[in-house]
């Protein structure tokens, strides 16, 4: 990093949505080749502030230097002139487009979908190989002419990477990219961070994950209930710490965790095949039994089969063969409400798709499920006062940051939209619980408060499948852990014996449960 030359200057940037405080007289600065961690808790006020920078949102007060000089950004176009990129938080992608399309459209704002489909089609070959290479060159794995909606998550950040990086840019801006990444993906993806700054670029990533912060950063901003509360030099200071000015309180890094006492099988999956629209089979023959007061991890790269059997347990997409049974009942054919009502509950790791309804207020996204019975439907007629009540209890609950359970889902901040999900699907007392990426985009308070809440289901005798790219997370909660790989479970693994090498081997599709040693059945 050079301390020489400053690149970017926020001076006493404030704002708020009507009575929050969102950015408080918010100062930062960020060197020429730097990485910047900006770090706090769910609602801090992070995005926020990242949207002023990139002309989304306007602030109420501050000013902005770039390279020394006042910058005007009123529009992400002027961003993007000025030579500012930003991977958002939400992906932006227009899930009908290929990659290709996506990244092309991202570089001419201001043309129609059809110039765009002319431009594409006329040169097709070309863009792709060139969005291909640009993707390759940073060591981002994606096929440019796939189409966006068949992509998963992880794949989707991937193309919002690309995208920003494709326009070449000197100060780019990361909203939680690693949230949806794999750990090899997120150490590939730092080392070209790093191969960034050292020829210039300034990055300010924003991450709940640490480790990251603690890898990767050279100076660290903490933000709390949107002031700043702490500057650090990185090598200066440690997790602990970091952790503690995030939430003005000491946080556990680490889950405390009895063993489990399995009943009976309350989740058996027998032969399940899914087959995707190009006949390729995305769940392979799977089996697996998850017993009543257990958990049971899936471990696995993202895009591996994870998401299909989410979604096949929980009724979203039909399997084309194999049996799902859960408390004795068959799933296969049913809608997923009826199958939320044979108590199967979902927290989907995509929040804002699946899990919410964004223009609906917070509160009726917590009885999203229930709405139509007692006691918030009396008499034919929904019953506010009932909702409000219970959706405040939940707020409370889940520490869920907002003035209001009136708000609309899409006011609140990433970590707490998925707080909202959580409390609907955990209060509902599950009998079995399909949980993908539970703490995705959550801080470490908050991510602490949940892995508390999924033993204490499983204690209560719940049946947890934990999908999770988390291979840590993995590894703290699970009874007993699968890999998956290319649609199949390649290994089982005693969650006491479980060893993070051996896993990710297994991930990566190098190794068998037998390989690993034999010890493993
Ligand atoms: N458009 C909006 N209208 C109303 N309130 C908003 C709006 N955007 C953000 N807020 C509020 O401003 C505060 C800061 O939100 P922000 O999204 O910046 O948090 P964050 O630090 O990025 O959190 P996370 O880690 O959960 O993503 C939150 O209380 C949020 O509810
Ligand atoms: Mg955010």
């Amino acid at each position: 990093m050079s301390e020489q030359t400053l690149r970017l200057r926020l001076a006493g940037i404030s704002k708020h949505f009507g009575a929050v405080h969102a950015n408080n007289n918010i100062a930062l600065e960020v060197a020429a080749g730097e990485i910047h961690c900006l770090l706090g808790e769910n609602g801090a006020g992070k995005s926020t502030l990242m949207n002023i920078l990139y002309g989304l949102v306007r602030p109420d007060a501050g000013e902005i230097f770039l390279d020394d000089k006042p910058a005007a950004i009123h529009s992400p176009y002027q961003a993007i002139e000025l030579g500012i990129g930003m991977v958002h938080q939400h992906f932006m992608l227009v899930p009908t487009l290929t990659v290709a399309e996506n990244v092309i459209l991202a570089t001419r704002p201001l043309f129609s979908l059809r110039r765009l489909r002319e431009t594409v089609i006329r040169d097709r070959r070309a863009i792709e190989r060139q969005v291909g290479e640009v993707a390759q060159r940073y060591g981002l794995k994606i096929d440019p002419a796939a189409r966006v909606s068949s992509l998963s998550v992880g794949e989707q950040q991937r193309v919002e990477i690309v995208k920003a990086l494709y326009r070449g840019v000197n100060l780019l801006i990361l909203d939680e990219p690693t949230a949806v990444l794999t750990p090899q993906e997120t150490a590939d993806l730092f080392q070209t961070l790093r191969s960034f700054a050292a020829g210039g670029l300034s990055i300010i990533l924003i991450t709940h994950k640490l480790h990251e912060v603690m890898a990767i950063s050279d100076r660290v901003t903490v933000l709390r209930d949107g002031r700043v509360v702490g500057r650090r030099i990185t090598r200066e200071t440690d997790m602990h710490e970091l952790a503690g000015l995030m939430v003005g309180r000491d946080v556990r890094l680490t889950v405390d965790k009895t063993p489990a006492r399995p009943g009976a099988p309350a989740l058996v999956i027998d032969r399940l095949t899914v087959v995707g629209g190009d006949g390729r089979r995305l769940l392979d023959n799977l089996s697996l039994q998850v017993a009543a007061g257990e958990i049971l991890g899936v471990a696995g790269v993202d895009g591996n089969g994870q998401r299909e059997l989410a979604l096949a347990i929980t009724g979203v997409i039909r399997p084309a063969s194999g049996a799902i049974i859960a408390n004795g009942q068959a799933l296969v054919g049913r809608t997923p409400r009826q199958i939320a009502d044979a108590g199967v509950r979902h927290i989907p790791e995509d929040r804002q798709h699946m899990g919410l309804i964004l223009e609906f207020p917070i509160a009726d996204n917590f009885v999203l499920k229930a709405f139509d019975r007692a006691p918030y439907t009396a008499h034919g007629l929904l019953q506010p006062a009932a909702i409000t009540a219970y959706a405040q209890t939940l707020i409370e609950r889940f520490d869920v940051r907002t003035p209001s359970p009136a708000l609309p889902a899409a006011n609140l901040s990433g970590g707490n939209q998925q707080k909202v999900v959580l409390g609907r699907e955990l209060d509902s007392q599950p009998r079995v619980l399909v949980a993908a990426q539970p703490t995705r985009g959550l801080d470490v308070g908050a991510t602490e408060y949940v892995h508390k809440a999924l033993l204490a289901q499983r204690d209560a005798g719940a049946a947890i499948l934990l999908i999770s790219t988390e291979l840590e997370e993995v590894l703290a909660l699970s009874d007993r852990i699968v890999v998956i790989y290319e649609g199949r479970i390649v290994g089982e693994v005693p969650g006491d014996r479980a060893n993070a090498q051996k896993i990710g081997l297994m991930m990566a599709g190098v190794q068998t449960a037998s390989q690993a040693g034999g010890e493993y059945k």
